[in-house]
């Protein structure tokens, strides 16, 4: 069923709010906590489908997953038991839905067992790469075959008996490098993933948490080396923190909405995930941090034990003039799931912005390329790719003017329209919206609250 959202122009916001639990953190803890011996619990998952997805499938793996919906918030916290004793050969065709990251790191848990595990996903997920985890995989022993021998889903993955590797994969990606850590979990001896550019170190950081025998060297450049050994997981206590790309929709909308001021709290604060601050800011964003510290600072980190966190982070954003900005291609990982929303500021901002890099869009939940050359057209901005830049003239401030958009089926170029459509003039109608709830089930109640709607 496509359900239809209408983002009302001219808005105002005022307020807090507090996004859902990080996906990509709730990801991985979940499937660590299946592999981990013993008990795990995991507090703050979001309520989003694609999390549904993989407390699922490590439920059909074996995993003892019992969820509690934490009273007055749309977020789940687990208590899964998992390790050896309880693993085992699922009993169907595992259903990863339209998320990307499911399928990816699944394969690499996957290929540690001498089992048959059968992935697929829904339309969009099947048409998305996965040679780029396949070819790894067997490297390390795994038989992983598909459609298209292996290139897009259904995956069939037959593993065990897997030897360590040292990859650098040619794109960067942390969906990537996290099957691959995951596999080499139970390989024989070292295996290391290299980076030029370093992406979102989650899997690291929640490695080092279980037990895991992990260790990171930093490259000159700002790449790494990650390097884990075989080894049996300890229980851990993770406690997710907000989701910083779902807290990027509302810095963007407290920056291009008229008289507004949107305080966002409580959002993972690693630098490969802020990205997005530091392109608004050289966009001259008005952005104030609460704690008193730029996110991305050398403190951010993913996850911590359940007690004792210290005080939140909060990110204070208010009405801005913005100007144009040009984006490097060692830029885009930092930022890779808020380019969308990006562009819609870019499109408001005065000058001719460059996002140059941005292959990897095209394979994303839609060809978020062409999605947003369209948002940006119905916007009445004027947007164009060239090869794999997009080029973005900006309206100086001028508000958008309205229409309606196809969500392609894409959560994130959802969300960014209904954004840009506070900010115009007419308002947008959104059609597609219940992509919405893959990540971010609650957004439209939260915008209500801004709006005081
Ligand atoms: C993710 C990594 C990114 C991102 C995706 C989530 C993750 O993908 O776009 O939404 O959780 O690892 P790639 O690693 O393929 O760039």
């Amino acid at each position: 069923m496509t359900v239809s959202f209408v983002a009302r122009g001219g808005a105002r916001l005022a307020g807090r709010v507090r996004p859902p639990g990080d996906k990509s953190i709730a990801h991985r803890a979940v499937i660590l906590a299946s592999l981990a011996e013993g008990i795990s619990r995991v507090e703050g998952l979001p309520d989003g489908e694609d999390v549904g997805r993989t407390l699922d499938a490590v439920a059909m793996l074996g995993a003892q997953v019992s969820t509690t919906r934490t009273s007055g918030e749309r977020s789940l916290d687990a208590v899964i038991t998992g390790g050896g004793g309880v693993l085992h050969e699922a009993g169907d065709v595992i259903y990863c839905g339209n998320s990307g990251t499911s399928m990816r790191l699944l394969s690499g848990m996957a290929a540690g067992f001498p089992w048959c595990t059968v992935l697929t996903g829904d339309q969009s997920l099947r048409e998305r790469p996965m040679r780029r985890v396949a070819e790894p995989l067997r490297r390390m022993g795994a038989c992983v075959d598909g459609r298209d021998h292996g290139g897009v889903p259904p995956l069939v993955i037959r593993g065990g008996d897997l030897v360590g590797v040292d990859e650098v994969p040619a794109v960067p990606s942390a969906q990537v490098k996290g099957a691959i850590l995951l596999a080499g979990l139970r390989a024989s001896g070292t295996t290391s993933v290299s980076e030029a550019v370093t992406t979102r170190r989650h899997m690291e950081e929640l490695l080092e948490l279980h037990g895991a025998g992990i260790a990171c060297e930093a490259l000159p450049g700002g790449g790494q080396v990650a390097r884990v050994s075989p080894g049996v997981l300890g229980a851990a206590e993770v406690s997710v923190p907000g989701d910083p790309s779902q807290g990027a929709f509302w810095v963007a909308a407290g920056l291009l909405c008229r008289e507004s001021s949107v305080t966002i709290v409580g959002t993972y604060q690693g630098r490969e995930r802020a990205g997005y601050l530091r392109v608004l800011a050289r966009m001259g964003a008005r952005l104030e941090y609460e704690d008193g510290e730029p996110a991305g600072g050398a403190r951010g980190r993913s996850v911590g034990a359940s007690s004792g966190q210290g005080a939140e982070p909060a990110i204070v954003a208010r009405t801005s003039r913005l100007v144009a900005t040009e984006m490097a291609p060692r830029e885009v990982p930092d930022c890779i799931d808020e380019i969308p929303l990006l562009a819609v500021v870019a499109a408001m901002a005065e000058g001719i912005s460059r996002f140059s890099g941005l292959g990897e869009l095209r394979v994303k939940e839609s060809d978020r390329l062409a999605a947003i050359e369209d948002l940006l057209t119905v916007l009445g901005a004027s947007a164009h790719v060239e090869g794999d830049d997009l080029v973005i003239a900006g309206r100086a401030g001028e508000p958008f003017e309205g229409g309606a958009v196809d969500a392609r089926h894409d959560h994130r170029i959802a969300m960014a329209a209904a954004i840009a459509g506070l900010a115009s003039t007419e308002g947008i109608t959104v059609t597609g919206w219940e992509s919405v709830a893959t990540s971010y089930p609650g957004f439209a109640d939260d915008l209500a609250v801004l709006a005081r709607w």
